[in-house]
């Protein structure tokens, strides 16, 4: 027993030496004092999305849900640049400081507490599964980016880190170590439920593209991002020649021709035409070229939009086993 005690004093002590002082009136109660007398004075944490001009900071009522939490940390203890180039009122004087810096000790106890307490029930679990994410898609979804104006007021960097676009919000070349996904994926569905006068730039877009630009956007400034390479997984290593030779019948051959000549029903009318498989050596065509050839469509690779995308219609099985089929029997005049 007395040694029990002993032992539950020591660990008492130690917890008091490990935990600065300040934060000993237990973290909530340090956590609401901070946010409830300082973060206050700037941001709001609750209440309904309003104008800019009438908020002196960004809401942070679905805070809890919003950022990754390294990014929340480094950005709590001054670690991160401005995220508003003009500042968040550029109507007013610039707001060139700093934003006020915790230490870290603090930043953990205040991050814990938006996690714990500032959620949003609107936000629910993404339904893009970046784990998926091909390289393609994010090339893709780049372009969307450009051809829904978000490049008009957020700002990217270029290959050489210069910054590019509109400096009106906030900036996104970092946005994949920032936001959360599922807070963006909800986010992207409506944007004017959280900050009114954002525009509905997505109101238009294909599920399929949507995913394309939310995705892209969780890569921006991600080193390394770990993209899926579908040609790896287990339908390709699987695939089969003979089943592959009746989607070529069902799928392509009205325009490659039944025996790949070039000369289905439909190769009279395009110009290019399609592609002669009989004379190329598809065997040795890269995989992930083909892939995203057939599955994204032609234009994806820099050709003919005529030639169609097939990911929507085609099972990934049935898209490894075409795959399989026209390398295996189209190897150019080698032999
Ligand atoms: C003097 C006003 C002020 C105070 C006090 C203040 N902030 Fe801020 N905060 C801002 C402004 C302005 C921005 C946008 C800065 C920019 O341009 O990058 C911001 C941005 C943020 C962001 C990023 C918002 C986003 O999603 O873009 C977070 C998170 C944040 N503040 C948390 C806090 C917390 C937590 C506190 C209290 C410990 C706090 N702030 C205190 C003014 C303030
Ligand atoms: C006319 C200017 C404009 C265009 C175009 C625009 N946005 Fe925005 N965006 C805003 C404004 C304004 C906000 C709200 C935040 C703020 O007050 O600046 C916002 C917010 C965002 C946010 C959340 C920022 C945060 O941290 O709270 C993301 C992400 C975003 N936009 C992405 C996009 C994407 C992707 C596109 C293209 C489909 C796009 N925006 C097009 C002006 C624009
Ligand atoms: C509607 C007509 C059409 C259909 C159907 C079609 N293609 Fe094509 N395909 C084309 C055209 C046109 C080109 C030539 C594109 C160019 O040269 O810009 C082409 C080119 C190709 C190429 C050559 C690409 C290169 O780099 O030279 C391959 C491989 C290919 N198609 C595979 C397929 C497969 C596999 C299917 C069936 C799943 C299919 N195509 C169905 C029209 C079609």
């Amino acid at each position: 027993m007395r040694r029990i005690l002993v032992g539950f004093f020591v660990v008492l002590a130690l917890v008091f030496l490990l935990i600065p002082s300040g934060l000993w009136a237990g973290g909530d109660g340090f956590a609401e004092k901070i946010i409830y007398t300082q973060c206050k004075n700037c941001h709001r944490f609750e209440g309904k999305p309003k104008s800019r001009f009438d908020l002196k900071a960004p809401d942070l009522m679905w805070s809890g849900v919003k950022y990754q939490r390294p990014w929340l940390l480094r950005w709590l203890i001054g670690q991160e640049d401005n995220l508003y180039p003009n500042g968040y009122r550029w109507d007013k004087l610039r707001f060139s400081g700093k934003h006020m810096i915790l230490m870290k000790e603090e930043a953990v106890v205040i991050a814990d507490y938006m996690e714990k307490t500032f959620h949003d029930p609107r936000v629910k679990k993404s339904s893009i599964d970046l784990s998926t994410f091909t390289e393609m898609e994010a090339r893709l979804g780049a372009l969307i980016f450009r051809e829904y104006s978000c490049l008009g007021c957020h700002q990217l960097k270029d290959d050489n880190g210069k910054k590019r676009g509109g400096p009106v919000s906030v900036d996104l070349f970092d946005a994949g170590n920032r936001y959360s996904l599922d807070w963006w994926t909800r986010f992207a569905e409506n944007p004017q439920d959280f900050t009114p006068h954002s525009g509905e730039y997505l109101a238009d877009i294909s599920p399929r593209k949507l995913r394309h630009l939310i995705g892209y956007v969780m890569t921006l400034g991600v080193k390394d991002f770990k993209f899926y390479e579908p040609w790896k997984a287990e339908p390709f290593k699987i695939a089969d020649v003979k089943r592959g030779a009746k989607v070529y019948k069902e799928y392509c051959a009205q325009c490659h021709g039944l025996k790949g000549k070039g000369d289905g029903p439909g190769a009279k009318g395009l110009n290019p035409k399609p592609t002669v498989h009989a004379d190329l050596p598809l065997s040795d065509f890269p995989i992930n070229y083909l892939y995203n050839l057939i599955y994204f469509g032609g234009k994806s690779v820099g050709k003919s939009s005529n030639m169609p995308d097939w990911g929507l219609t085609l099972p990934m099985q049935s898209l490894a086993d075409v795959i399989a089929y026209v390398r295996f029997t189209f190897k150019g005049h080698k032999e």
